[in-house]
């Protein structure tokens, strides 16, 4: 089993990875003998994961919520039926909630944790191999409003996070495909590691080949927890972390979150960035053409000729990263290290959604 850590001082967590069943000790030693526990969970995920964490609890008060799976699902109702749930089973200071899913359970549940008495402890138990990659670290926990997604959220770490690569046998190949763009991420914004697994290993990260998958879910948290554990609420550094998400988001938002997964709409924006990179004269040409293969590599497309710059101006002027009218983009330079600038040539942002 590898262990990594994440966060500071007293909201250190630990972070599990395995490629067998999710390690019971582990997980009982972090749970209080005679707590409540609830279990948040979604239609996706099989049963049989349900039953079987629920057989590892050496608890006796166990609930199961299952709320329906989707984006959707990050409502305000959904927030208020847990915490319903938690008040009317009197969860106190000392029960907990497990958050068994992908990233959609994990923000929900992690943010009905952090609001119940001002803060109950929570597991992640990641499913999907975003969630495993990206969502479950960082303690960044939401839900959706009408005004627009995680607007409603806290930053809140966990108190473990237990992961096993056989969750991923089941996981559908878009769902698969959307957690490999974060990895990719990764790979491209600073892990040498990463970048030389995917180059050589490709075939069989494509084939979730149970070991590479245990080595690219470690390299990912290692780069993911580093960044996170130094920039906690994203004062700064953390927003490398949006390498290619200006795009990614703007692409997603025109196509009204239906055409494609999160994963393949910020592969599609790390490109576009990538290309700005190169433009800006921060990347070689073979470094770009190298980049652009490793994604191609592993079966993600690369190809984002279908969106006009014209179009997704306004989505992309929309971004988090926009102050003072100005647009802020996260470039990669060639060392693979990413950084945030305003300092930029505006057309070469057309340039890249050209060619
Ligand atoms: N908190 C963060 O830092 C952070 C970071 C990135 C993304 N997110 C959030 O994560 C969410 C997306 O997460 P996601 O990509 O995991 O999607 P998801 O949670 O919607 O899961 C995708 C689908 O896979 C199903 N599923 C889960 N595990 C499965 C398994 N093992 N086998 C088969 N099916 C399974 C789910 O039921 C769902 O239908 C978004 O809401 C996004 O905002 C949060």
């Amino acid at each position: 089993m590898i262990e990594i850590f994440a966060g500071k001082g007293l909201s250190k967590y630990k972070i599990c990875i395995t490629s067998g069943s999710i390690p019971k000790k582990e997980l009982n030693k972090n749970i209080k003998k005679n707590a409540k526990v609830l279990i948040i969970t979604d239609t996706g995920v099989p049963k049989k994961y349900i039953n079987n964490l629920k057989d590892s609890l050496n608890n006796k008060k166990v609930l199961i919520h299952v709320i329906r799976k989707g984006e959707n699902a990050k409502s305000f109702k959904n927030f208020q039926e847990i915490i319903k749930v938690l008040a009317d089973f009197k969860f106190s200071r000392t029960d907990l909630v497990i958050a068994l899913g992908g990233g959609v359970v994990g923000d929900i549940a992690g943010f009905c944790a952090s609001t119940y008495l001002r803060g109950i402890d929570y597991i992640q138990v990641p499913t999907t191999l975003l969630s495993q990659v990206d969502s479950s670290v960082g303690g960044k926990t939401a839900i959706n409003i009408p005004q627009g997604k995680n607007l409603v959220g806290a930053f809140y770490n966990p108190k473990l996070v237990l992961i096993s690569s056989a969750y991923l046998e089941t996981l559908s190949d878009k769902e698969y495909k959307s957690g490999l763009g974060e990895v990719v991420k990764y790979a491209l914004i600073e892990n040498k590691k990463l970048r030389n697994l995917i180059k050589e290993k490709h075939r069989l990260i494509v084939d979730r080949d149970k070991k590479i998958l245990l080595e690219i879910i470690k390299e990912s948290i290692l780069t993911k927890s580093k960044i996170v554990t130094k920039d906690e609420k994203e004062s700064g550094l953390r927003a490398i972390l949006n390498f290619g998400h200006t795009f990614g988001h703007a692409i997603e938002a025109y196509t009204n979150y239906k055409k494609m997964s999160h994963g393949a709409a910020i592969t599609l924006g790390m490109v576009i960035a990538a290309k700005i990179s190169f433009f800006e004269g921060f990347l070689k040409e073979h470094q770009l053409k190298n980049s652009l293969e490793l994604i191609d590599s592993i079966g993600l497309d690369t190809d984002h000729s279908e969106y006009r710059y014209s179009d997704l101006k306004k989505f992309i002027m929309n971004d988090k990263k926009v102050a003072d009218g100005k647009l802020n983009l996260i470039l990669i330079n060639e060392k693979f290290k990413a950084f945030k600038t305003n300092m930029f040539n505006q057309n070469n942002i057309k340039k890249a959604f050209k060619n």
